[in-house]
């Protein structure tokens, strides 16, 4: 790669697709994801896509896909590196030269992380000052019922009622104005005056995986507003790209993750044992913190408010982390307000029961079809009976299908068997018009348009479909990617395209241990890189995405490779019906 990497994900981290393609675009929300007119190709009705979660476009109707680089070089028309320059220009970075090791342009990622650490040293010696700390410190022991370990363990602290304390302080360990403005811990008044942004509160500090503090969340220590003030983004800090915890819960959270709302639930279920419980920082779960949590985890306990704004957040929370493939449940939690008033209450022996028993997805489900419609009447039912029928065939395992009808039918009054047999026909419906999407698929491929960027999917359809789905999985999670990488090879691959993508995704993940697709769209044509990220939407509209379909993908390829060009197209129907019933 010309660019280093790390220059490469900066200058992408501060050039969010979403806002990039809008100066081009006209966007509209549509779901999780924005449509508009495709600019690379003339049409009425929209495909073009863009994916905030993958940070990648495409557009369903010509083709084109990629992610903001390739975005650039194909409406400014210009190569890779041209693409990158005007991206970091817009952005403010300088690109260096190859042996210049750091870069700055106003005030750098590093200053701002080494200010910060001087800062919360600050905040914390400024607790444990028997005057200046003395109120601080009665808020967190006495009245939220804090242990000091507790209090150190988290690194808290108190930001003295002053409007220079913070700034003489950093002044004296040489960081500029400029800086301290930057990083959000001073502020800048009409007339001139640098003053101290957090005052007369409890300051939590914001550290990320690497341990490093990127920012800082003050609350107050009475009834006045606001409760909260954060530090908004900064060159070191992206607030939607960041979980409050993350850095204690990564090392515990391989079974689960507790999702909560706020700062003090955190703290409150680390201290009674909860070590895998995190936050997100004053916002709404973002798609980039759901991608995050699927890479440290299987499962995510929603654990909000009990009120009513808590479980709408909780809805939402839990379509995100759904469509990034992970086992999801909404805990319930009565008699309190929030996990931390639940604990106080009740203890945890009590909470690790409500983790126990929270809601599964269909339960979640179901209870939201019940709420909306009134089963004592006879037509309502049968409307409720069909909404159900629709999610129970999307279960892939027979015995869960019966074990669901079950409950449905005790809750419903309807026999199993009747449920079960609507559930098949659904699941009948589904599997045609699949298969003849398919054969339209085929024929189209078939019929002329031939495929340029793979010439060799025609005749290798089948295995072609299997090598895609792989090189789009490996793209999506990087513990797939991780699998793939240490399970397949190269030869494994049965085109000489999809060979080449699983080599250089290999290859950058073998050097940077991660994957992006700027490391390797260098690599590729500006086709072939929209065929590539083609990979990735297509997985990524698909909700089954975990370990065992990549296993079977992987052992399938494997057969695949064994005996090649002998796929007659029932077995390519058969492998995808299949497929399609598992997604
Ligand atoms: N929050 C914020 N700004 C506010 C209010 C809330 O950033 N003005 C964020 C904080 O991250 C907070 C979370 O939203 O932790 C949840 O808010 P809330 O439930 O009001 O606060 P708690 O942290 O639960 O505080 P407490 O239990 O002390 O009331
Ligand atoms: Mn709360």
């Amino acid at each position: 790669m010309i660019i280093r990497p790390e220059i490469i994900e900066d200058i992408k981290s501060r050039n969010d697709i979403e806002t990039v393609i809008s100066s081009y675009v006209r966007l509209k929300r549509a779901g999780s994801n924005l449509n508009g007119l495709c600019p690379f190709h003339s049409e009425k009705t929209p495909s073009f896509t863009v994916f905030p979660a993958t940070q990648s476009f495409y557009c369903f109707g010509c083709g084109a896909g990629g992610d903001v680089i390739t975005f650039v070089m194909r409406t400014e028309n210009v190569d890779y590196v041209t693409a990158v320059r005007i991206l970091a220009e817009r952005s403010g970075i300088t690109i260096p030269d190859e042996n210049v090791s750091s870069y700055s342009k106003g005030v750098s990622r590093q200053r701002i992380l080494d200010m910060n650490r001087e800062a919360a040293k600050f905040f914390h010696a400024a607790l444990l000052d028997e005057k200046t700390g003395a109120e601080a410190r009665r808020y967190l022991l006495d009245e939220r019922k804090l242990s000091m370990a507790v209090v150190n363990h988290f690194g808290l602290g108190y930001a003295p009622n002053s409007f220079g304390a913070v700034h003489d302080h950093l002044k004296k360990a040489g960081f500029t104005d400029e800086e301290m403005i930057t990083g959000f811990l001073c502020g800048k008044s009409n007339n001139g005056t640098v003053y101290d942004y957090f005052r007369n509160r409890v300051i939590f500090p914001i550290i990320d995986v690497s341990g490093n503090v990127v920012a800082f969340g003050g609350r107050v220590m009475d009834n006045s507003l606001p409760k909260y003030l954060n530090t908004s983004d900064t060159p070191a800090f992206k607030k939607s790209k960041n979980l409050f915890a993350l850095n204690f819960a990564k090392d515990k959270c391989a079974d689960m993750l507790i999702l909560c709302e706020g700062y003090m639930d955190v703290i409150a279920l680390h201290a009674a044992g909860f070590e895998f419980a995190v936050a997100t920082l004053g916002t709404a779960i973002t798609q980039e913190q759901a991608r995050i949590f699927s890479r440290y985890t299987k499962k995510v306990v929603i654990s909000y408010d009990s009120d009513e704004a808590g479980q709408r957040a909780a809805d939402k929370a839990f379509k995100y982390l759904q469509e990034v493939g992970l086992d999801v449940k909404i805990l319930k939690m009565n008699g309190a307000k929030d996990p931390d008033e639940y604990i106080k209450k009740f203890g945890s022996e009590k909470f690790a029961g409500l983790l126990d028993d929270s809601k599964s997805r269909f339960q979640f489900e179901i209870e939201k079809i019940l709420s909306k419609y009134d089963i004592a009447n006879t037509d309502e039912k049968v409307k409720a009976s069909y909404e159900i029928c629709k999610i129970l065939s999307t279960f892939t395992s027979e015995v869960e299908r019966d074990v669901y009808a079950h409950k449905v039918s005790e809750i419903l009054k309807i026999p199993k068997q009747s449920i079960l047999k609507d559930v098949e026909r659904i699941m009948r419906k589904k599997n045609s018009d699949a298969k003849k999407n398919f054969r339209n698929e085929i024929y189209r491929n078939t019929s002329g348009f031939a495929d340029r960027v793979n010439p060799e999917s025609v005749s290798n359809m089948k295995a072609c479909r299997t090598e895609e789905a792989i090189l789009g999985l490996m793209q999506l999670k990087a513990e797939l990617l991780k699998k793939a990488v240490s399970e397949l090879t190269a030869d494994d691959f049965v085109t000489s395209f999809n060979k080449k993508v699983f080599e250089k995704i290999s290859e950058a993940y073998k050097e940077y241990g991660k994957f992006d697709i700027a490391f390797i769209s260098d690599s590729f044509s500006v086709d072939e890189t929209s065929r590539v990220t083609k990979m990735l939407v297509t997985r990524e509209r698909l909700d089954n995405n975990g370990e065992e379909i990549m296993s079977e993908l992987i052992k399938s390829l494997k057969e695949e490779k064994s005996n090649e060009n002998t796929g007659s197209i029932d077995d390519i129907l058969d492998i995808i019906s299949r497929k399609k019933q598992e997604d």
